[in-house]
């Protein structure tokens, strides 16, 4: 495993905090859910707020017993990172110009430097998990890949702050104001986002704007539920759809961010992310123990089959919950009565609920 950044950069930068019941269970397979069951907080529903009228989606009596956990990827990553340490395996952090070779042979390299010495790994095959700004993507011939993209005109400007989540469970919410979510990490620190444009400026953006705007657009008695706590970190996230196919190349796989991206709502980049690497070690399993190359000549379909299915579904939840700048007074009015009609209809419910436990591997 080689990773350019340092230790304390991957296991300190904040990303996304919702797993999927299936995440859970390859964590669980992989022995690495000590922590992860004992910090991890299982929701059994979200709500979902119109101009401020919240109503509660019941996870999993619309799903028949799923649930989703509520912890960290930072977190995440750390445990993966010591598990690796604990059974002495490679994982080189501040690798330098990295490289890869010959992927479409049967004899692939990569070569880097690390601690200022040049070196050069031979490889049976290379996992490209490098993410979207990797080298692996930019390796493969221009031509050989097909890229679909849908770049939205906000982003999200999102806090993480200590004070007590003043609800139990993730709040969406749809506002004439713009979009807000209410999430948590512990039972002490709470992940809000706000709807804002992609230049957005975060000098106008004072902690006290912050939280007036989000007790504005949570609604209800988002100001009494809410309470102002110590901001410890404030960033604005781009939000673009993208997907690269195949994502197998010869002796390359891409995996996660390297092949895909979806927008934050629904949270689900981290969880395809685990769904590629099951399907991916599924694959190498099966070569190396029974000699079988047929799953790793799937890979690229069976993954891209899932993706594609998470892709419609955080395009969905994005569109019905954020204001488009450049929307008409009738989309206006179609995107309020879709939200009303999937509030009212236990069927739209239960469609939402599936996707958001997330879908089968
Ligand atoms: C979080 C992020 C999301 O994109 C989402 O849909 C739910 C929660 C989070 O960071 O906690």
């Amino acid at each position: 495993m080689l990773e350019h950044r340092d230790r304390a950069h991957v296991e300190n930068r904040i990303r996304a905090g919702v797993l999927e019941q299936g995440t859970v269970d390859l964590l669980g397979e992989a022995g690495v859910d000590s922590r992860l069951r004992r910090e991890g907080l299982v929701h059994h529903g979200i709500e979902l707020a119109l101009d401020g009228v919240r109503q509660r989606v019941d996870l999993t009596e619309l799903t028949g017993g799923k649930s989703v956990t509520v912890y960290g990827q930072t977190e995440v990553v750390r445990d993966l990172i010591a598990a690796r340490r604990a059974v002495d395996a490679p994982l080189l952090f501040e690798v330098d110009a990295l490289r890869i070779h010959d992927f479409d042979s049967a004899a692939p390299r990569i070569s880097y430097q690390h601690n200022g010495a040049a070196r050069e790994l031979v490889c049976d095959f290379i996992a490209g998990c490098d993410g979207f700004h990797g080298v692996c993507r930019p390796s493969i011939a221009a031509g050989a890949l097909t890229v679909y993209e849908r770049v939205y005109p906000f982003a999200w400007l999102g806090i993480l702050a200590e004070t007590a989540p003043p609800a139990d469970e993730l709040i969406y919410a749809r506002h004439r104001r713009g979009f807000a979510l209410y999430s948590m990490r512990s039972p002490t620190r709470a992940r809000c986002y706000l709807q804002c444009s992609p230049d957005e400026d975060l000098a106008l953006w004072p902690d006290e704007r912050v939280w007036q705007e989000l007790q504005l657009r949570l609604g209800d008695d988002g100001a009494r539920l809410l309470k102002p706590g110590r901001v410890l970190d404030k960033s604005v996230t781009p939000m673009r759809s993208f997907v690269a196919e195949p994502m197998r190349f010869g002796r390359l796989f891409l995996v996660g961010d390297a092949a895909h991206i979806v927008p934050p709502t629904g949270a689900k980049g981290l969880n395809l992310a685990a769904a590629d690497v099951h399907y991916l070690a599924e694959a190498l399993l099966a070569f190396y123990r029974n000699d079988d190359a047929s799953a790793l000549d799937n890979y690229s379909a069976k993954a891209l089959a899932r993706v594609w299915k998470a892709q419609r579904f955080s395009w969905w939840m994005t569109s019905l919950l954020h204001n488009f700048a450049d929307a008409s007074a009738f989309d206006e009015r179609v995107r309020n009565a879709e939200l009303q009609y999937v509030l009212s209809s236990r069927a739209a419910l239960t469609a939402l609920a599936e996707n958001y436990v997330g879908l089968p591997f």
